[in-house]
């Protein structure tokens, strides 16, 4: 017999007491319902790792949707909830939100594969899930609170730090699996099991990529270029082919694979300066990853993922404005003011002026990208349209302009301070000469 392994002590010191009371008022509306309630899936295989996560997954022996709206009720949040699905979301008062799902046993049928009979319906549940790491469950009703439930091996999985699916026709159930399995091996440096690897090789020769509609695809490829190790994530997706079977021409060269490794260190050294605005770092590494491909080509690219005409003319506009601005830039032989610097860049959105970034060799370029995204970039200057105003400039196009000046001469050293800034407006503006002055 397995021996049972109580992770109550576990909980106690590393959760959030906010989130043990969650669990503890859910365990004991259970218990009063008189049916079985479990937190499982990443929120567990997160406590063992020592690993933050707040996202709280419930799932009960019963009706979620009606635990759901009287766990909101006892707690003063509110519930969400999809009849067709049986699952329901509670938002509680300071926001926090907890799925709760109904364990079925008709969840999923395997003809002939399992003696059904013989299964409860919190580990069928867990059955149906992606790999073993995210197939654990922890009881939360009071007699049993803290008892971890690991009918497939989760715990030695973690140990060995192997990603493992439950059974064979995983992939073939949820393709979109195969990506997950790489981010999940990434994200905590595990590596996929022996017959895993197999199976997403039998999964990719079956072409089961391609049919998984473009719209999930992006969503896996976000996820994965949203985490932490992208560069290693995206060699491994290329290794397994499944960059080619989502596009052939996806496939990673060595300039692309150059320029990726780049992106990793130019966006974690971005991403420590807690800098604003927050970009997409998403939309940077597709960049790299489609580095090299025409006009036309990105199309056939766009359409595989399903981009919308906006998504679309977004993308054409980011590389439309990293050609523009990089061909400046690299066409510099003497050294560059800053005003130049900020007259380049500043077209151009801030996941292009990072690929920029990471794209050159040239140490200099390097330097005045950095100068501008720390600095050049958030400079403010002290007068405004009210200020042109007073001076009896009536409003039109020409205050953008007459600003925009002001902002260069700042940016170079020529003026300092609000007094000289309205000095060099007020000289621009005898310059201008303008006709129309009250
Ligand atoms: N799941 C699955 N198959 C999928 C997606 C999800 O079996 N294609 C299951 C997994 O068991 C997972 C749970 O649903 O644990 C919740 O999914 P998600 O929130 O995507 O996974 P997490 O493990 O919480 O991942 P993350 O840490 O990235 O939030």
């Amino acid at each position: 017999k397995k021996q049972e392994r109580n992770i109550r002590n576990i909980m106690r010191n590393r959760l959030p007491n906010q989130l043990l009371d969650i669990l503890e008022t859910a365990g004991k509306m259970a218990e009063e319902i008189g049916t079985e309630a479990y937190v499982v899936g990443g929120f567990v295989r997160d406590v063992l790792l020592t690993k933050t996560n707040f996202d709280l997954d419930l799932v009960v022996e019963s009706d979620g949707i009606e635990f759901a709206k009287k766990l909101a009720k006892k707690m003063d949040g509110r519930a969400k909830y999809h009849r067709k699905f049986k699952t329901a979301v509670v938002i509680l008062p300071d926001g926090q939100r907890v799925d709760v799902a109904t364990a079925r046993l008709e969840y999923y049928e395997y003809p002939a594969a399992l003696p059904t009979v013989e299964l409860s319906s919190i580990k069928m549940d867990l059955y149906r899930r992606d790999f073993t790491v995210n197939a654990l469950a922890v009881h939360i009703n009071p007699p049993s609170f803290g008892k971890l439930v690991d009918f497939f091996g989760s715990q030695r999985d973690l140990k060995d730090r192997t990603i493992r699916v439950l059974h064979a026709l995983s992939f073939v159930e949820d393709p979109t699996r195969i990506m997950r399995a790489v981010r999940f091996e990434q994200r905590f440096n595990f590596r996929i099991g022996g017959q895993t690897l197999s199976l997403i090789k039998n999964a990719l020769k079956l072409n089961l990529i391609n049919k998984l509609s473009g719209y999930r695809l992006v969503h896996e490829l976000k996820l994965i270029l949203n985490e932490k190790a992208v560069f290693s994530s995206i060699k491994r997706l290329n290794e397994l082919g499944v960059l080619e079977a989502v596009h052939p021409m996806l496939t990673l060269n060595s300039a692309r694979t150059q320029v990726l490794a780049e992106l990793e260190k130019v966006l974690s050294w971005y991403s420590m300066l807690y800098l604003e605005p927050p970009i997409a770092v998403w939309k940077t590494y597709f960049l790299g990853m489609c580095m090299g491909l025409s006009k036309a080509k990105m199309e056939q690219i766009y359409d595989r993922f399903n981009f919308s005409q906006s998504e679309r003319r977004e993308f054409v506009h980011l590389r439309e404005a990293i050609f523009w601005a990089a061909g400046n830039i690299m066409n510099i032989k003497q050294d560059l003011k800053p005003s130049e610097i900020y007259e380049i860049l500043h077209p151009v959105p801030l996941e292009g002026v990072l690929f920029i970034m990471a794209r050159t060799k040239r140490e200099a370029i390097k330097k005045y990208i950095s100068q501008y995204l720390t600095s050049l970039r958030l400079m403010k200057i002290d007068v405004s349209g009210d200020d042109l105003k007073e001076l009896g400039l009536i409003p039109s196009p020409q205050y953008a302009k007459l600003l925009k000046q002001t902002k260069l001469a700042c940016l170079d050293g020529i003026i300092k301070g609000k007094n000289e800034q309205i000095d060099f407006l007020k000289r621009k503006i005898k310059e201008f000469k303008p006709q129309r002055q009250t």
